[in-house]
């Protein structure tokens, strides 16, 4: 027998140490972004950590673990979810709705229980009360192994796979020491930004909107597709403990910061009390700062500090008695629908807006709220007259929640979806797949005033001083009929202008000729394509490079790149096919408007060599594939000729690769793609 010196069962060693260090960097990144709210690196530089892991573990398969940043998003859609009971119950809180009642409820009740005087002097723990989800998590030797939902406090929902995919919250443990069983308590909430893009998408998409981030937290978590969890960035704060072994802490402030130190999101709002006057002083300081918080509270929670004295207060009727939940009065208020407004968006969408019977909640008058589309106002069968539940959160715009049909006199007047734009009068079309009404008419005088509006926002063309109002004066006395006409103004043309010197003049035309500047990112949001935001027009930006190839692109290879379906290429493919369109663009580029797409890398490994990519990819997507190659210096390319360098075929490879062949190019597969990227 032939002994070898290369014993091929071991691991890599080189690739273990590697596999270990990008894990580290990247869940260390993870924290800094979504917990610290402070990147440590560029999202290309993430990306780079992460494909690179990727493709480690991709040739390593034997090294993957659960834990691994790249399994967050492994688990197959389930029938239903797994009843697990908890260790120990998940207790809820008695309320108290004001000042005196968080006095009573828990102050003088625990000095009583207690044995102590009334004017002795309690630690608290005081802490925002999130409006979300409660869940609990299990750590085993510091890896997160189950995730369950409160349920009835005793069994709850095992959503595991679905906790996974929270970027915000660690997959094992880090820091020194972490017991071998950590249970915790959290609440799993969507913060309100997130909230309006999942309700964005919803009324896209033709789907009824949530009501409350609270709902759609729930709806996200409560998905059997861990795949559609992933793409709603749930965040979560740990605020208990659970059924613990190998630690003791004795205290709530001590628990916080043990479990902050391995890792585990707390809220940074939690602080101590010497008295429940301190505590009663938080409660107002968290109402005053609930308005300018980016995720809903309801609430505060105040808590014996001490667990020595929480043991010892014990429960009663399954709360404890040694918290109370301090609740904030309601975001919903009842009011009366008084008339249905049209307002017509800069993509000519008229959206059902309620006028109301003007009603405070929480501190903010409510006299408008929106009604999303026909849809909804049909499927919660809202009649002009109704009384109504009308809902705010946060700068949210407030909703119509629901209406009390057991008020109606039979007054009450349904109102039909408009046959002609209120506007400009001209026709309403609903279009296939889309549950929203949009008028058609190419010179609707709101249409052109937003689309102007849009296009010099900050996050778009960022003109400082083209607003609303100049840009309708601009409109009304016919210096500009679209976007490409404000490269053409002068100074003249503001001078007839009120309230408009010489120097607010200059300023403005600065301001217009920076733009011209913009990143192409910028320029292609500020275009207005629908369906195109601000994400996309970057992937766009980062696919073309230029707003020709943009123009140029086929659906094909529009699909090919991440988060672009069908619905959104064919969009951008109807934007850029209208004549109209296409002359503006023309202009813009004539008058010196000059996207700046990303510098090239010049000089990388892969600097002249230019590949084409054929076939169906199943281990990265084209985007990804062109990230790849032009971080290294390459180039991407859609057809195959002598020229080409290299070949990428993945299935199903068609025409492309027979041509390859027939020229004798370089052919690699996807894991021949991989290892010339990694170097290899
Ligand atoms: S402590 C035994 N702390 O409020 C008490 N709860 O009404 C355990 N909640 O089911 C809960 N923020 O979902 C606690 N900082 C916080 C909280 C909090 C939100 C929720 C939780 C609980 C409900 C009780």
């Amino acid at each position: 027998m032939q002994l070898s010196f290369f014993d091929n069962s071991a691991p890599d060693q080189t690739a273990v140490l590697r596999i270990q260090e990008l894990r580290r960097l990247i869940e260390q990144h993870d924290h800094c972004y979504y917990q610290l709210d402070a990147p440590a690196v560029s999202d290309a530089e993430y990306d780079a950590l992460f494909r690179e892991l990727a493709a480690l573990e991709e040739q390593h398969p034997e090294l993957i673990t659960p834990e691994s940043p790249t399994q967050r998003v492994g688990g197959a859609p389930i029938d239903k979810f797994r009843a697990v009971s908890h260790r120990l119950p998940m207790l809820s809180l008695d309320n108290a709705a004001n000042e005196d009642e968080i006095r009573n409820k828990l102050d003088l009740r625990v000095k009583k229980e207690l044995g102590l005087a009334d004017t002795a002097s309690v630690r608290y723990m005081c802490e925002p009360k999130m409006d979300g989800l409660a869940v609990e998590l299990v750590y085993e030797n510091g890896i997160l192994t189950t995730a369950l939902t409160r349920g009835d406090g005793i069994t709850g929902e095992d959503v595991t796979e679905n906790i996974r995919t929270l970027r915000g919250l660690p997959l094992r443990l880090t820091g020194t020491g972490a017991p071998v069983l950590l249970e915790v308590r959290g609440e799993v909430f969507l913060s309100l930004s997130a909230f309006q893009k999942i309700n964005c998408d919803k009324e896209e998409s033709g789907e009824p909107p949530f009501a409350n981030p609270r709902n759609a937290a729930a709806g996200s978590l409560r998905q059997l597709d861990p795949r559609i969890t992933a793409r709603r960035p749930l965040s979560i704060y740990i605020y208990a403990p659970g059924y613990v072994e190998g630690v003791s802490f004795s205290s709530q402030h001590e628990f916080l910061s043990a479990v902050s130190s391995w890792g585990l999101p707390v809220n940074p709002l939690a602080r101590e009390a010497n008295g429940i006057d301190e505590a009663v002083a938080y409660y107002h300081e968290m109402l005053a700062a609930r308005e300018a918080l980016p995720y809903e509270i309801d609430g505060t929670v105040v808590k014996v500090d001490s667990f020595d004295l929480q043991r010892e207060l014990g429960e009663k009727s399954r709360s404890p008695v040694w918290a109370v939940a301090c609740k904030f009065p309601p975001r919903q208020a009842e009011t009366v629908l008084e008339d249905i407004l049209l307002s017509v968006g800069r993509t000519g969408v008229i959206t059902p807006v309620a006028q109301l019977r003007p009603v405070d909640i929480s501190g903010v008058t409510v006299a408008r709220a929106t009604l999303h589309n026909w849809d909804e106002i049909a499927a919660k069968d809202i009649r002009i007259g109704d009384a109504v539940i009308v809902e705010r959160a946060g700068d949210v715009i407030p909703a119509v929640v629901r209406v009390l049909t057991e008020k109606r006199t039979g007054s009450e007047r349904y109102m039909p979806p408009p046959e002609k734009c209120p506007q400009c009068g001209s026709s309403v079309v609903r279009i296939a797949d889309e549950v929203a009404l949009r008028c058609i008419g190419l010179s609707c005088p709101p249409q052109i005033r937003e689309s102007i509006k849009h296009f010099a926002s900050r996050t778009a063309m960022d003109i400082e001083g083209l607003g609303d109002k100049i840009a309708g004066q601009l409109l009304s006395l016919g210096l500009i009929k679209n976007v490409a006409d404000i490269y053409r103004l002068t100074k003249a043309d503001f001078m007839c202008f009120e309230r408009m010197g010489d120097k607010l003049a200059s300023n403005l035309l600065a301001a217009i000729e920076a733009s011209k500047q913009r990143e192409l990112s910028s320029f292609i949001f500020a275009l207005g394509i629908r369906q195109v935001g601000e994400r996309t027009a970057k992937s766009l930006s980062q696919a073309f490079g230029s707003i020709d190839n943009l123009e140029k692109a086929t659906m094909e290879e529009l699909t090919s790149i991440r988060d672009i379906g069908a619905t959104v290429a064919r969009s951008i493919r109807n934007f850029f096919d209208n004549r109209d369109n296409q002359a503006i663009i023309r202009q813009m580029l004539e008058l010196g408007v000059a996207p700046q797409s990303g510098a090239k890398k010049v000089g990388g490994r892969l600097s002249g060599k230019s590949f084409v990519f054929t076939g169906s990819l199943t281990r990265f997507s084209r985007d990804e594939a062109r990230k790849l190659v032009e971080d290294l210096g390459g180039n991407v390319v859609g057809s195959v000729s002598r020229k080409t360098d290299y070949v990428v075929a993945g299935e199903e490879a068609g025409s492309k690769l027979a041509k390859a062949r027939d020229l004798g190019l370089n052919v690699l597969s996807e894991d021949q793609f991989l290892a010339l990227i990694a170097g290899l």
